[in-house]
C-alpha cells in the first residue's frame, strides 16, 4: 500500500486493485483551513463508521458513491475517483459563512434548499464561486444540483430520524475510471452542520469551531443512534 494522498484529517493509500482505493480517517479535527487542529482519539473511527452507515443509506436511493465497505474501523474502501475541485454546499437553514456573509439571520429556515458552489484549493481559502464562473472553468453547476438535492432529502430523514435537524452540509464529487460521476469524501459531523431538532443546539464540528467541548460526546451520540436506527 502506498500512500496517495495526505489530507488534513484523511490518508488515502492504494490497493492491490488498480481501480481501489483505502481511505484512513484519521484521528484529527480541523477548522478555519487547518488553521486550528488538535488530535482526538476516537475521532478517525466515528466519523468512518458515520460516513459508511450514510454512504450506505444514500445507495439504497440510487444515489451513486465512492464507497465500497468498511474493512476496519477507520479505514473505507472506495472506488478510486479523480475529485473536482468543488465543495458542494446544500443549506436548508442559516448558519456559518453565509450568516457572516449575508444580512441573513442565524436559524432562517430557507423555502427551498440553496445549493452553493465553492473552489475547493487551501491556498485560495476555497472561494464562493459563481454560475458564470463555474462555467468558464468547464463545470456546469446543473450536473450537481439535482444530485446535492436528492443527497438532502434522504440526509434530513436520516438525521430526523435520530433527533436531528440537517442545517447544511458540504459533499464532493469524483469521477471513476469509467467516467461515472459519485459522491466522494465523507459525510459526518465533520461536514454537516446538525442541531438538535427545534433548538440550536450543535451537535457538529461547530462545537470544536466554537470551543464549546464535548466533540466526541457528540460524535458517539450520533454513531449510535445511527447504529440504532438503520
Ligand atoms: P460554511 O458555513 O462554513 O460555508 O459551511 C457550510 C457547511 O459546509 C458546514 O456544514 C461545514 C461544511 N464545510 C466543510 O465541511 N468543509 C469546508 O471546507 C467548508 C467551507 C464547509
Amino acid at each position: 500500500m502506498n500512500e496517495l494522498v495526505k489530507g488534513k484529517v484523511k490518508t488515502v493509500f492504494s490497493t492491490s486493485e488498480p481501480d481501489e482505493v483505502l481511505i484512513q480517517y484519521e484521528d484529527r479535527v480541523t477548522a478555519g483551513n487547518g488553521k486550528k487542529e488538535l488530535n482526538v482519539k476516537d475521532k478517525g473511527s466515528t466519523c468512518c463508521e458515520i460516513s459508511s452507515i450514510i454512504f450506505k443509506k444514500l445507495e439504497e436511493y440510487s444515489i451513486k458513491t465512492h464507497y465500497l465497505s468498511n474493512p476496519t474501523y477507520n479505514s473505507m474502501l472506495c472506488k478510486k475517483v479523480d475529485i473536482i475541485p468543488l465543495e458542494v454546499i446544500v443549506r436548508n437553514l442559516a448558519a456559518g459563512s453565509i450568516v457572516r456573509q449575508t444580512t441573513l439571520p442565524q436559524g432562517k429556515l430557507f423555502y427551498k434548499p440553496l445549493v452553493e458552489f465553492h473552489l475547493k484549493d487551501d491556498s485560495k481559502d476555497d472561494p464562493l464561486l459563481t454560475p458564470a464562473r463555474m462555467m468558464l472553468m468547464g463545470y456546469d453547476p446543473d450536473t450537481f444540483i439535482d444530485t446535492a438535492i436528492a443527497i438532502n432529502s434522504v440526509l434530513i430523514k436520516v438525521f430526523h430520524n435520530i433527533g436531528l435537524d440537517l442545517v447544511d452540509f458540504k459533499v464532493e464529487f469524483g469521477v471513476d475510471s469509467k467516467g461515472n460521476l459519485l459522491l466522494a469524501d465523507e459525510i459526518s459531523p465533520d461536514s454537516c452542520r446538525l442541531w438538535k431538532t427545534g433548538t440550536q443546539k450543535s451537535m457538529d464540528k461547530d462545537l470544536f469551531r466554537n470551543d464549546e467541548g464535548g466533540l466526541m460526546d457528540s460524535y458517539h451520540w450520533i454513531l449510535k443512534k445511527l447504529q440504532e436506527t438503520n
